[in-house]
């Protein structure tokens, strides 16, 4: 009797956690901004659109840096990531940055959220800068205070 209500209270318990952190907005990239369907989609996106510069690992050829950890990551540290969205918007690809739509290019952030070890969650990361500007990117997880 005692093991059921334990196990009841749990599950209940459970669920509500998890609905309510459905209903929550994401406020950092470390608490999922992104899904790894979306994620996953974008791998393919940057190989297309991305690869020939940067690597197909992201490890950076010649002018075109590296998209991974160390400098990259603290480059647009403490910001919102609209700024970085800004960035690959309007500069990014190099050689056409109009040719690859805000939709397309928010999926490639989101593979390259996942790939600097941010983690999935439930919503698809935005590719509208009013809802991008909320969400924060912190090179380093933020202590809980
Ligand atoms: C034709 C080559 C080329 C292509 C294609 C290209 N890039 Fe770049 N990218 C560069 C170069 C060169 C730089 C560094 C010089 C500059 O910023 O203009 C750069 C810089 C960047 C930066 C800034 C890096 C930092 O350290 O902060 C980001 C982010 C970026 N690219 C993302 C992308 C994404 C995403 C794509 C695909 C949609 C892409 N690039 C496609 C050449 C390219």
């Amino acid at each position: 009797m005692n093991l059921i209500y334990k196990l009841l209270v749990i599950t209940l318990a459970t669920l509500l956690s998890s609905s309510f952190s459905n209903a929550q907005a994401v406020n950092n990239v470390w608490e999922g901004a992104y899904t790894e369907e979306q994620a996953m989609n974008g791998e393919r996106l940057y190989q297309e659109h991305c690869s020939a510069c940067h690597g197909s690992q992201m490890q950076g050829i010649e002018e075109a840096p590296t998209l991974k950890q160390g400098a990259f990551i603290y480059n647009w540290d403490d910001l919102g990531v609209d700024i970085l969205f800004q960035r690959i918007r309007t500069t990014m690809p190099l050689d056409d940055p109009r040719g690859v739509s805000r939709k397309i290019k928010a999926d490639i952030l989101a593979y390259l959220m996942s790939e600097n070890n941010f983690p999935a969650g439930k919503i698809k990361l935005p590719y509208q800068n009013s809802r991008l500007k909320r969400i924060k990117w912190n090179a380093q997880k933020p202590t809980d205070d």
